[in-house]
């Protein structure tokens, strides 16, 4: 007996929709013999093509590979409101109206799947919700935007800011309106859904604090490097004092690190719980093929009924002084005692120093060090003192630095 078809409806058919259309092709022999039923595309919508209601009407499920928040929110609404199981691929709806979402998949007793929305093939959306929905997540860490790390990875190399965004542009990784990318919202967008899964509490953009790669100079690489340090954006997301903290911002990491290898336009997320230690997932962060299999497998999830549950969610609320180690730069006059003094101001504020290096001598020799721990605030608040030293040029650069390195 020939397996009973599937109805897939289809909403867009760009990069990742076409790519969808001819996997499902290649594929539904497959998914027919592991599932029993073979997946078919029955109708497309696109801006000059179909109608939505012709194609809900002959679809069991619907994929929107359509993007923005209007009109993709309103189908997806309308959809589970008829029964439909729906999947996307939608950072920006997810992370903006995922609540209602969320209620609305409940409220019609259908799946609602969102794999490729978060960090491209990297299936960390369904590791969250199945394999580690017994763990108790403590911390995520997460390279969740291609773009800026390949870009960091061509700093690395030696490439200006400038150089590096323009190879890029060149090579398609990035838009020509990069702003999304380089500022950090895209990766906010991506970490505000990571938090929301892993800690079942509600996480707007507005709730992440971003800061992105555009200030970054290639010298602070360069320096970091003689400490062992490599550059990444990372986002984090994390468990505090009986709340949470959400943020990405461009982050120092030692070589024993699980992020610390990733380079190029890949994604990499790492989950911390008591119970599991660590894990590290890292895969292609986009790319037409590669997000249409992210929800190809979705598609196969929800034909096999595996549930996702998405349980409504109870507040918790948002630390925003949050300890780190932190990288400091600054530009010095090499005076005797000028370390000692650098060194005091950290101190008073609770600040202590793992390492420390000098280059240059004279008027403009730099001064590069590593902190240990120390909350946010007060080492702002020893930084803008250190600036006001006589033989201090500016305030000092500060990064981030994880300390963690699971060898
Ligand atoms: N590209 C990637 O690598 C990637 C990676 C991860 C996630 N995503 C996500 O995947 C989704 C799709 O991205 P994409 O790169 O494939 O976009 P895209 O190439 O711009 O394609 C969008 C498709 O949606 C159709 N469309 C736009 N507005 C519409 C409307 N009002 N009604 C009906 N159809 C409409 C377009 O129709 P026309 O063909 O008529 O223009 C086009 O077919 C987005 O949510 C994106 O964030 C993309």
């Amino acid at each position: 007996m020939s397996p009973s078809p599937y109805n897939v409806g289809l909403l867009g058919l760009g990069t990742v929709g076409s790519a969808f259309a001819k996997l499902l092709e290649e594929r539904s022999e497959a998914i027919a013999a592991l599932t029993g039923r073979a997946p078919t595309l029955c109708g497309v919508l696109t801006t000059s093509r179909g109608s939505f209601q012709d194609v809900l009407d002959s679809s069991e499920l619907l994929v929107e590979l359509i993007g923005g928040i209007e009109p993709a929110r309103q189908y997806l609404l309308d959809a589970m409101q008829a029964g439909r199981h729906v999947i996307t691929a939608n950072k920006q709806l997810v992370c903006e109206h995922g609540e209602e979402l969320f209620d609305a998949a409940r409220q019609h007793g259908v799946q609602l799947r969102f794999e490729a929305a978060v960090a491209g093939v990297v299936p960390v959306v369904r590791v969250l919700q199945e394999s580690l929905a017994g763990a108790h997540v403590e911390r995520i860490h997460g390279i969740v935007n291609g773009t800026t790390n390949f870009i960091l990875s061509e700093m690395e190399r030696g490439a200006s800011y400038p150089d590096a965004l323009a190879e890029a542009q060149r090579q398609g990784i990035a838009e020509a309106d990069p702003s999304a990318d380089v500022s950090g919202r895209d990766a906010a967008a991506k970490m505000a859904i990571l938090a929301r899964l892993a800690f079942g509490t509600p996480v707007a953009l507005k709730d992440v604090r971003y800061e992105g790669i555009e200030h970054l100079h290639a010298d602070d690489m360069q320096y970091a490097r003689e400490l062992g340090l490599g550059l990444k954006l990372v986002g984090t997301a994390e468990r505090l004092n009986g709340g949470i903290s959400v943020r990405v911002h461009p982050t120092f990491l030692y070589g024993g690190h699980p992020l610390a290898s990733i380079s190029g336009p890949f994604n990499a997320v790492t989950v911390e719980s008591d119970a599991i230690t660590e894990i590290t997932m890292s895969g292609p962060g986009a790319g037409g093929r590669q997000t249409a299999s992210a929800v190809l497998g979705d598609l196969v999830s929800v034909i096999c009924e595996r549930a996702a549950p998405a349980p409504p969610a109870q507040p918790l609320p948002l630390v925003s002084d949050v300890s780190s180690a932190f990288y400091l730069h600054m530009e010095v006059a090499d005076r005797p005692r000028a370390l000692a003094a650098v060194a005091g101001l950290l101190g008073e504020h609770g600040a202590s120093i793992k390492s420390v290096s000098q280059r240059g001598l004279g008027e403009n020799a730099r001064l590069v060090m590593v902190t240990h721990p120390i909350s946010e605030s007060r080492l702002r608040e020893a930084t803008r003192l250190i600036g006001e030293l006589e033989f201090v040029g500016s305030v000092p650069r500060t990064i981030r630095v994880i300390e963690e390195e699971f060898l």
